[in-house]
């Protein structure tokens, strides 16, 4: 039986990249988003090295992961330390920590990992809508977040890498 990969925000930036990067022929990627022309470009993009891609739009619950399973929190740097003129982003993100921790302690019994990622700005459409002059070339890509994603997912089961950030090694935006 294939294994089943669900990723919410699959129609673009990072949720994509994802998307792409955990593809594989044993593989069946369950794709969550709005834009449906967006995520059907996500799922042609994938769907020849994949076992299956299903489209997705529900509310999302974990309660009938079987044992083993992962769920993957894209957080953010700004979860960790605020920014100027950032207070409701990182408040959002601030929460999430809060929620994510939680629940991982509540999700431990069910052997259900919870793996938190903290990107720094990262070169995605989010971006396109931010009003500033933000420098690309200080971004990291999302192929990169993507790889911290997969490198947590391929641990064995007993393993769980919870918390991965991952900064510009030249300095952040
Ligand atoms: N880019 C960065 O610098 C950066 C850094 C750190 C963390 N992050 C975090 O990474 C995550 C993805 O960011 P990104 O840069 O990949 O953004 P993006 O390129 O704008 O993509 C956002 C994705 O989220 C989905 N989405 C947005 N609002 C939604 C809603 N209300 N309900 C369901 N889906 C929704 C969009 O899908 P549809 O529009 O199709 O629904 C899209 O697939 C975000 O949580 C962001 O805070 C980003």
């Amino acid at each position: 039986m294939s294994k089943r990969i669900l990723i919410t925000g699959a129609s673009r930036g990072i949720g994509r990249a994802i998307a792409e990067q955990l593809a594989d022929s044993d593989v069946t990627l369950l794709l969550h988003g709005r834009d449906t022309v967006a995520l059907a470009a996500t799922c042609q993009a994938v769907q020849s090295r994949c076992a299956g891609v299903v489209k997705l739009i529900h509310d999302l619950f974990a309660g009938q992961m079987p044992p083993g399973s992962s769920i993957v929190n894209i957080l953010s740097i700004a979860a960790q330390t605020g920014f100027a003129n950032w207070s409701a982003y990182c408040m959002s993100k601030f929460a999430l920590e809060g929620f994510s921790q939680s629940v991982r302690d509540e999700l431990r019994e069910h052997r259900i990992r919870m793996i938190n990622i903290y990107p720094a700005a990262t070169n995605t459409e989010i971006w396109n809508d931010v009003e500033g002059d933000w420098s690309r070339e200080k971004m990291i890509s999302a192929e990169q977040v993507a790889s911290a994603v997969a490198y947590a997912l391929s641990r064995p089961e007993n393993v769980a890498v919870e918390n991965i950030t991952l900064s510009n090694a030249a300095g952040n935006l």
